[in-house]
């Protein structure tokens, strides 16, 4: 057969499998009655359409689906999406029973390894040194006092955060919070990773192949996942050293160190060991552990900032407080304090926490809603930002108003930051405990007064889905004076 005709017969057959398949996803699918954009059925070119070249917009389009279609709507060939408060207990499995499958089991494993080291009881003894970490940055607020020098709040929370989980996972003493400029960098390292997962959704294949290649070959092909590469090479290094510091006998002084006590663990079993796992584990309790409560920390001194009356009442709490205990209040008398709980609830709300869907399988249950039955396995997701936003429970939702949740404490459980049921964050405790001290330590009556810099509401809002919430990109973050 001639060339000629082959191309033009492999080229027929291409588009009939097209055809083929568009046909089966729209008519024979199990998921084909679901209501929902056809292209978004079609293909999964349509999500990265708009969260890869429109940088993180997916989730604003699924929004506009479901003002159109419903509280159920088909957001891909696979995965359906889900808007009704009410569900939240169904879809993370706090009322259906899970059958352990071998990624359930597995993940209940590794989980369990981590879940002591950041259990609230270890948290607890762990405090002074939490606390001794937000002191430095007291003082180095302190230093700047009255200087008329602004500084990004993204980057001085998220050198605070940063400073705390690599003390307490590696004894690393990054410093971070010793940058003149509170390691600008970090918080774009960390936020530049990001959006590499929308990519690798669509090229599962991309990462194994950039990491077999050179790495000046990926800087040119592919920059961003560069970052996210050197970011994987500097937890493995950091994995290897703390086994070289074990073999050679030397321990961590003065504190306990998750890797440390993971390593030298006889319970944790030598598959939980292996470096390639840890370096994940490593990688994800680094990212997971600093940006989130950093920008929460951020977004709720905006708030504050920008609400005298609020910010007045927190401190008259806070002086009263404080006029028992002193300057330095433990985490769990500030947790007594209905005000201050308020504040962060709501920055925890108004800020979302995480802005991509959060999605569950269903491995032995047919999922069901409104009237359709979704076969196990199907990939189901809700988003925090809607749920966060919804009209009925937070009328005028973009209004930071603490005593929502004073007026009506069952609000709480139409709210997930932290997501719900088995993997819901594994750092919860850790993220409570720097919210409060460290919120109590930048606002305690008569220490500072932060003015707003350059900053209004556009550098405050998510505009952009990358994993982490990001507002416009052009915003140059949440920047204050001291005085
Ligand atoms: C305000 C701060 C934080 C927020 C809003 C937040 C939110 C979340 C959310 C929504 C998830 C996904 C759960 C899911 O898929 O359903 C998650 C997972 C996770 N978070 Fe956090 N997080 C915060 C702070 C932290 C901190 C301080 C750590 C430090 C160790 C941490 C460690 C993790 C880990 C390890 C996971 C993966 C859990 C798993 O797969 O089981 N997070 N977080």
């Amino acid at each position: 057969m001639e060339l000629w005709t082959l191309l033009k017969l492999l080229s027929v057959l291409f588009v009939l499998s097209v055809i083929g398949l568009y046909v089966y996803r729209m008519y024979f699918d199990p998921l084909a009655k679901i209501p929902g954009p056809k292209l978004a059925a079609a293909s999964l070119w349509y999500e990265f359409y708009y969260d890869v070249v429109r940088k993180g917009r997916y989730t604003w389009k699924i929004w506009e689906m479901h003002d159109k279609y419903g509280p159920i709507v088909r957001i891909s060939p696979y995965e359906i999406h889900i808007n009704d408060p009410e569900m939240i207990d169904e879809m993370f499995g706090m009322k259906t029973a899970f059958f352990a499958t071998e990624s359930h089991e597995l993940h209940r494993i590794r989980r369990g390894v981590f879940a002591h080291y950041l259990s609230k009881a270890t948290l607890l003894r762990l405090e002074p040194g939490i606390q001794s970490v937000i002191d430095k940055l007291v003082s180095r607020l302190e230093g700047l006092r009255g200087s008329g020098r602004n500084v990004n709040l993204l980057d001085v929370y998220a050198s605070l955060t940063g400073d705390i989980i690599g003390q307490y996972a590696f004894a690393q003493p990054y410093g971070l919070l010793d940058d003149p400029d509170f390691s600008p960098y970090w918080h774009k390292l960390i936020m530049g990773v990001s959006p590499n997962g929308h990519i690798l959704k669509q090229f599962g294949w991309m990462m194994p192949l950039m990491k077999a290649m050179p790495p000046w070959l990926v800087k040119i092909v592919q920059p961003q996942m560069m970052t996210l590469i050197e970011f994987q090479q500097e937890f493995r290094r950091q994995v290897i050293q703390a086994k070289e510091e074990i073999t050679r006998g030397e321990k961590p002084v003065g504190q306990e160190t998750i890797f440390y006590d993971v390593l030298t663990n006889d319970q944790v079993r030598p598959q939980e060991k292996e470096t390639d796992h840890l370096q994940d584990e490593a990688q994800t309790i680094i990212a997971a552990g600093s940006v989130t409560t950093g920008n929460i920390l951020a977004i709720a001194s905006f708030y504050l900032v920008s609400n005298p009356p609020v910010l007045g009442k927190l401190q008259t709490e806070l002086g009263n407080l404080m006029s028992k205990t002193g300057p330095l209040p433990k985490w769990q008398e500030l947790e007594q304090l209905p005000y201050l709980t308020a504040v962060i609830t709501e920055s925890l709300r108004i800020g979302y926490g995480v802005s991509h869907r959060l999605q569950r399988l269903f491995p032995d249950t047919v999922f069901q809603y409104n009237g359709y039955a979704l076969p196990p396995m199907t990939p189901v997701s809700m988003t925090t930002i809607f749920l966060h936003d919804n009209p009925t429970f937070f009328p005028d939702a973009r209004t930071f108003r603490p005593e929502r949740f004073l007026e009506q404490p069952s609000l709480r459980k139409y709210l997930i930051p932290f997501s719900r049921g088995s993997r819901q964050c594994a750092g919860l405790n850790l993220a409570y405990c720097e919210l409060y001290l460290t919120l109590a330590a930048v606002f305690t009556p008569g220490r500072f007064t932060l003015e707003l810099f350059e900053t209004d509401i556009s550098d405050v809002e998510t505009k952009h889905d990358f994993l982490n919430t990001s507002p416009r990109l052009d915003s140059k973050g949440i920047r204050v004076t001291i005085n």
